[in-house]
């Protein structure tokens, strides 16, 4: 298998340097995307230097497999005009030959470190794969150097999985969240690392853990204040579905609850709850920005989802960036950045609407916002000429669907609105994102439409506004190498 991909790899290194025709049907218009190749985990989310820096799980040679992961790398001013830069880490090193997995970022001293797993893989013996925390670091942000001790954290003789570091200083201490499984693999925890150094690191306790409801290996996880409590984030295999929840195998959520700097014991308040509701949301990870904002980004795509799009030469990409609140219930509020007002293009349509009501985007993307009585149901269709998605709120049930249609189509979830129905919902080439009420609820999924994309209101519908705007392009269009898109 091995050696059939180191083949299959040098073709297509050869094949790269002649030009190819690009199909952008599916490549996203204002969503970050790799120029080409396989995009998964957010990695190393930061603000370096006045420009935010987003770097990700990279497989530049092919767009139908992670392959050995590379981190790829982009930056923005406003998170949406986004510029490619050269790949940051290769997987170059006796500890992470096998993979520069998914970790974080924190700057100091005017120098942007990156933390991350060091994946080795021992095909045929046991274990099969060994994890090795490593560190890198940049004073410029696109030339990285990684560091001569590594690695910083070695695994112990049979431990498995420990990874996906995420990385803050508190006062003058240094804090490390790592994904861990335990009991044989069968359940997921996040350790806690502490370090006075940054280099030098000690286990200071298991923050949570799973008791076989949430899941057999826990990764990507982060650990956050947030309006006075503490939330811990992290993204999980193995879930069997409950009614509408865990419809996904992978989730991601969060539990909320107290921690003590003193004896670094957290203590949940709540259970876990799912982050999104969609079909398509993983990996996700936040920073502060200068504006103090928590913001979060996540993987816009599933692990298993099999997405057309490889075809055409790139796989995966990021959701438009969310700023994080908490309700008293101990609810995570996601919105849009504000910055996305800026991106809005041409008004194709506002005022109310009736059933039927249709309007078509200019570019496959496009913003879409709702209101509508508080006490009625509601149908949005997104359509092209062989896929739609409806969206729709029933009020009998107090539910929010999304419904993609074909196999395992449907999402759903308990949400009524306080008042008056309100939906943003962002369309973009192959992705549908919807916020419900301030964002107490959201829902993304892909899907894969043929031509043009439009938005109708369904029958028994009514809209006391129904406003369309494009969204301009903020992305550099893909870089396709030929060939790229061709396995055999
Ligand atoms: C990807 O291609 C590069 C050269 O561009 C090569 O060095 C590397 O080994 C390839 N990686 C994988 C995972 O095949
Ligand atoms: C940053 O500089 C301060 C002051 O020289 C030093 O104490 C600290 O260790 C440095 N941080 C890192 C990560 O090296
Ligand atoms: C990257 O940084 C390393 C270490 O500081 C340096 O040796 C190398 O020349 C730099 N490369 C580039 C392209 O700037
Ligand atoms: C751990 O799991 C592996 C694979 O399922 C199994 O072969 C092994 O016997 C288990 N070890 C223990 C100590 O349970
Ligand atoms: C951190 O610093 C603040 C203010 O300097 C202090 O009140 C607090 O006790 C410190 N926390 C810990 C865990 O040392
Ligand atoms: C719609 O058409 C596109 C382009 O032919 C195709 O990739 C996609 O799979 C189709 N979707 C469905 C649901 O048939």
């Amino acid at each position: 298998m091995l050696v059939m991909m180191n083949k299959l790899c040098l073709l297509a290194l050869i094949v790269q340097f002649t030009a190819a025709k690009v199909n952008s049907r599916y490549y996203p218009r204002f969503h970050l995307a790799p120029p080409h190749g396989w995009m998964d985990d957010p990695n190393g989310f930061s603000v370096y230097k006045d420009e935010y820096h987003l770097f990700y799980q990279y497989n530049p040679n092919f767009s139908f497999e992670p392959g050995i992961p590379h981190w790829g790398h982009a930056k923005s001013k406003d998170l949406f005009h986004w510029e490619h830069l050269p790949i940051a880490m290769y997987p170059d090193e006796d500890y992470d030959k096998g993979g520069v997995f998914s970790g974080s970022a924190l700057v100091e001293n005017d120098t942007l470190y990156v933390i991350y797993t060091g994946n080795m893989n021992y095909p045929g013996k046991i274990p099969e794969y060994k994890h090795y925390q490593a560190l890198a670091f940049s004073t410029d942000g696109v030339n990285f150097t990684k560091h001569k001790n590594n690695p910083i954290i070695k695994s112990k003789k049979h431990q498995l999985n420990i990874k996906n570091p995420k990385v803050w200083k508190h006062n003058d201490t240094y804090y490390m969240v790592l994904g861990n499984s335990f009991q044989n693999n069968t359940l997921g925890r996040a350790l806690l690392y502490t370090s006075q150094d940054l280099f030098s690191w000690t286990r200071a306790s298991v923050l949570d853990y799973s008791d076989g409801s949430v899941g057999k290996l826990w990764e990507c996880p982060d650990f956050f204040s947030l309006q006075g409590a503490f939330v811990l984030l992290f993204s999980s295999h193995g879930f069997k579905p409950q009614g509408d929840k865990y419809k996904n195998e992978f989730q991601t959520g969060y539990v909320v609850g107290e921690f003590d700097y003193k004896t670094n014991i957290f203590t949940p308040v709540t259970e876990f709850r799912q982050l999104d509701y969609g079909h398509d949301f993983y990996a996700a990870q936040t920073m502060v920005d200068k504006n103090n904002r928590r913001i979060m980004i996540a993987w816009f795509d599933m692990w298993g989802g099999n997405y057309p799009e490889g075809a055409d030469g790139f796989t995966g990409f990021m959701t438009i960036p969310r700023v994080l609140s908490l309700t008293k219930q101990g609810r995570l509020v996601q919105k849009p950045v504000k910055e996305i007002t800026g991106m809005k293009g041409k008004l194709i349509r506002s005022g109310k609407a009736d059933k039927g009501t249709t309007a078509t985007l200019t570019n496959k993307a496009g913003e879409i916002y709702i209101k509508a009585s508080g006490h009625k149901s509601l149908e949005v269709i997104i359509e092209s000429s062989n896929v739609t998605v409806k969206l729709i709120y029933n009020s009998i049930h107090g539910r929010v669907s999304l419904d993609r249609g074909g196999v395992d189509g449907v999402r759903r979830t308990k949400w009524r609105p306080h008042g008056r129905l309100r939906w943003l919902i962002y369309v973009d080439a192959s992705s549908v994102e919807l916020f419900c009420g301030v964002g107490e609820v959201t829902l993304s999924s892909r899907f894969f439409p043929d031509g043009p994309i439009s938005v109708r209101l369904g029958d028994r519908s009514k809209a006391k506004e129904f406003t369309v705007h494009d969204i301009k392009r903020t992305m550099p269009k893909p870089n396709i190498p030929m060939g790229h898109n061709q396995i055999n």
